[in-house]
């Protein structure tokens, strides 16, 4: 029996390709740092991963891929629970009640659907745009407290809320789901691409230049940050105008993220100076810090049955609390269950 005292947290990343720096930065080190303070739930989203085309051998791999990286950046499996959401069936079934509380005017207004279906919207699939109403499933069938998301998500964070306290009043049962908090590192949770500072950091970027994967070999690195975009000037003095100039203030947080130094003290350190220096010490620090990561990833997608095996037992924890969440939803709903 899980311990529920302590307030839940519930996140989920995509297993929707290699997995990259930005995706460690806003997400997985962030959960690593919750797993003593709450009960963790980290779900690799198969199901939201599906809103686009995806090669179903590949899905496979890529299922895997996330549950290593999990355990690779330091989440345990034994404190934390690391399940695939298509293994917890009420997730989907919560998500077909969500789809009939939330608004279509709600859901028109999620900008991350408006950037992913680009300009041919009549051709995106019915579940990219719902894909809110199943996040929002994902987080309230743990009743979570807590989501640690990046920025972008913020805005799919508030419509749960929303949705929270529209079934709460609508099936008068205040309190029932608790409406969760974003926990959202407003310093570094948007790591962008390394060759435009205005773009998002993004598996789906065509130039692997643009970003660092987690699987990335140590002098691909090295190459990826001694080819990453700066600026015709010297390391400015002083923060706001770091700001103006996307790209470094993107290499700043990266920096920053990985160590934890504050950017204040790395201007200090590297003003008036050239990039070369401040680029080589941050490939030394990416390598150091990744190297590691990424050799446990691969030792651990050797071990294919290490990882069904965690996941099997993430699904077993998960499904229990999942399926007493769905049976009220039921209930208050008004669907009659079989008592078996
Ligand atoms: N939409 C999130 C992303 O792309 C992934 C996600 C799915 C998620 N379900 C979630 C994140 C629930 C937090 C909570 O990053």
């Amino acid at each position: 029996m899980i311990e529920m005292k302590k307030n839940t947290v519930l996140s989920g990343v995509q297993p929707s390709g290699d997995l990259h720096i930005g995706n460690y930065l806003g997400a997985i080190k962030n959960f690593v740092d919750m797993q003593n303070d709450y009960n963790c739930f980290f779900c690799i989203v198969d199901l939201h991963a599906i809103t686009v085309k995806q090669d179903p051998k590949i899905l496979k791999t890529n299922t895997l891929e996330v549950a290593a990286t999990y355990i690779a950046s330091g989440i345990d499996p034994k404190t934390s629970t690391i399940f695939n959401q298509s293994s917890v069936s009420a997730h989907a079934e919560l998500a077909w009640i969500i789809n009939c509380v939330t608004r279509m005017g709600w859901l028109n207004r999620m900008t991350q659907f408006k950037d992913k279906a680009g300009a041919d919207k009549e051709n995106a699939s019915s579940g990219l745009f719902t894909y809110p109403n199943l996040m929002a499933a994902d987080i309230l069938i743990y009743k979570a407290t807590h989501v640690p998301v990046g920025n972008d998500q913020k805005q799919h964070l508030e419509l749960t809320r929303d949705i929270a306290q529209k079934f709460n009043r609508d099936f008068k049962c205040e309190n029932f789901f608790p409406i969760p908090e974003p926990i959202i590192d407003k310093n570094i949770s948007r790591i962008m691409s390394l060759k435009d500072g205005s773009q998002k950091m993004s598996k789906s970027d065509l130039s692997e230049y643009s970003r660092i994967n987690l699987l990335d070999e140590s002098d691909i690195i090295i190459k990826k940050i001694r080819k990453a975009k700066t600026a015709d000037t010297l390391m400015p003095e002083k923060i706001k105008d770091i700001l103006k100039l996307n790209e470094i203030n993107n290499l700043l947080n990266i920096y920053s993220g990985f160590t934890g130094i504050e950017k204040q003290m790395l201007v200090e350190k590297y003003k008036g100076q050239n990039f070369s220096n401040f680029k080589s010490d941050l490939s030394d620090i990416l390598v150091e810090q990744i190297k590691p990561i990424t050799s446990e990833i691969k030792k651990l997608m050797q071990n294919k049955d290490y990882l069904l095996e965690i996941l099997q037992d993430g699904q077993n924890k998960a499904n229990e609390v999942a399926q007493k969440t769905l049976n009220d939803v039921y209930d208050l709903v008004g669907f009659i269950r079989n008592e078996t």
